[in-house]
């Protein structure tokens, strides 16, 4: 019988197969490593092949709660999809949709009235960049198109996403054909009225400033005082500037509380969210915004609509997936184990103090960084790769931002996996 498969693809393992069809994320190709393949996940712990564990350190790209493979999650997902996996989200609804909005919109960070779906992280930021600009132009206000963000940001991979992250390697390609953007510094005491006075002498053209809350993840793990970004916060908002505050990787319980906007006064006027909003398990945006916003697209000029929308809007699978993990979420138990792993964060943080080699060790929740005082603090730093393979070793998985080392388990992870991670690391950096 005639078969599309080659032969040979079927006497080679899974790693042969991969390279030779499977162009990998933020992946050197050239010489790449053969990928490892993981068969299944339970808890914290990704299983290869061969049976081995590994301690998922980061969350898997910064997107697990509960842990791999949770059943509950599973069950409900199951479920879902033998009533309605898929429908057109224009001029149709579904119950996921409308309960996960009703739901976010009661726990989020300020006065948010909408929920707009899509489908990742970089969908979320385009749309709020879209929602924020589009809202000054229906207003009559097209002069107001600039966007504020922060050296070092990171807000994903399509264009507007891309214009409004930092000019950095990841967008060096690019920087041509990137829209111009006002970027200022994090603040801090010595720079807060400096950036202060960039924001009051450019209000008028400014309809948006972006911002990672208190944490810029692929930035390095920078962290921010909350009192001061507090502070420009309420610059920002003085000159009517719309506040997007992108908590992608900040939201559902990273930094300890349950958004990183909790912990300051001046809360967003539109909120980005993906990768934990389904405990990790499906693909899901979403992009918040008050009523002042929506209102402004209340308009009997069609032309005012927001023409904005993708296939998988709203999937009902992954609504499903976000209600789930959000029961995890609310269980006292789960906020517990986060304020945990935030307390054994801040006294290994303190053990690492004294050591050589290390610079910058800083904690928020559940989230420990530091640099490896080796080299230039920069993404290239190949030393990140060699710490990921020792590790691997140790069976842990963490994958460093260049020299940049920081830990972000999901929060279901036992007392001996963390002390497994951290044991890991103090053997890492025995230098
Ligand atoms: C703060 C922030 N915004 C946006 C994104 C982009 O999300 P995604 O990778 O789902 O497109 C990321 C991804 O790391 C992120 O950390």
């Amino acid at each position: 019988m005639y078969s599309a498969f080659p032969l040979y693809f079927c006497t080679m393992n899974l790693a042969e197969r991969d390279k030779k069809v499977i162009w990998h994320p933020f992946t050197v190709q050239k010489n790449m490593a053969n990928p490892l393949p993981i068969i299944s996940g339970k808890g914290s712990l990704l299983i290869d092949e061969q049976g081995n564990e590994y301690i998922d350190a980061i969350s898997s790209w910064w997107v697990n709660l509960h842990g791999h493979a949770h059943p509950y999650i599973a069950e409900k997902i199951y479920h879902q999809a033998l009533t309605l996996e898929q429908v057109i989200f224009a001029g149709f609804t579904h119950a996921p949709a409308v309960e996960l909005a009703e739901r976010l919109i009661s726990i989020l960070p300020g006065n948010f009235s909408r929920i707009f779906y899509s489908d990742n992280g970089s969908t979320s930021t385009e749309v709020a960049l879209k929602m924020a600009i589009q809202f000054w132009w229906n207003k009559n206000m097209p002069q107001r198109k600039k966007i504020l963000a922060f050296n070092h940001s990171y807000h994903g991979d399509t264009f507007g996403a891309m214009s409004v992250s930092d000019r950095s390697v990841f967008t060096l390609a690019f920087h041509d054909l990137l829209f111009e953007v006002i970027f200022i510094d994090t603040p801090t005491a010595e720079n807060i009225e400096d950036i202060k006075s960039v924001v009051e002498s450019n209000g008028d053209e400014i309809a948006a400033f972006i911002y990672e809350p208190l944490v810029q993840g692929a930035g390095g793990m920078r962290m921010t005082d909350p009192i001061l970004l507090n502070e420009l916060l309420a610059t920002v908002k003085q000159a009517n500037i719309i506040c997007i505050a992108d908590e992608v990787m900040t939201g559902f319980g990273r930094t300890g509380a349950l958004f990183a906007s909790n912990y300051m006064h001046h809360t967003p006027d539109i909120i980005c969210l993906s990768k934990g909003l389904t405990g990790g398990t499906m693909a899901l945006g979403v992009t918040a915004c008050t009523d002042a916003i929506y209102q402004a697209y209340l308009e009997d000029d069609l032309k005012k609509t927001f023409f904005h929308g993708h296939s998988f809007t709203a999937n009902p699978l992954a609504c499903t997936a976000a209600l789930a993990s959000l029961d995890l979420l609310e269980q006292p138990m789960c906020m517990q184990q986060i304020a945990w792993i935030g307390q054994q964060n801040i006294a290994f943080a303190e053990k690492l103090a004294g050591k050589k080699g290390l610079k910058n060790i800083r904690t928020i929740g559940t989230i420990l960084a530091f640099e490896i005082d080796s080299g230039k603090d920069e993404y290239l730093n190949k030393i990140g790769a060699s710490l990921t393979a020792k590790s691997m070793q140790n069976g842990v998985y963490i994958r460093p931002l260049g020299n940049t080392v920081y830990t972000m388990p999901p929060y279901c992870i036992s007392n001996a996996e963390l002390c497994s991670i951290y044991d890991n690391i103090e053997q890492l950096i025995e230098f």
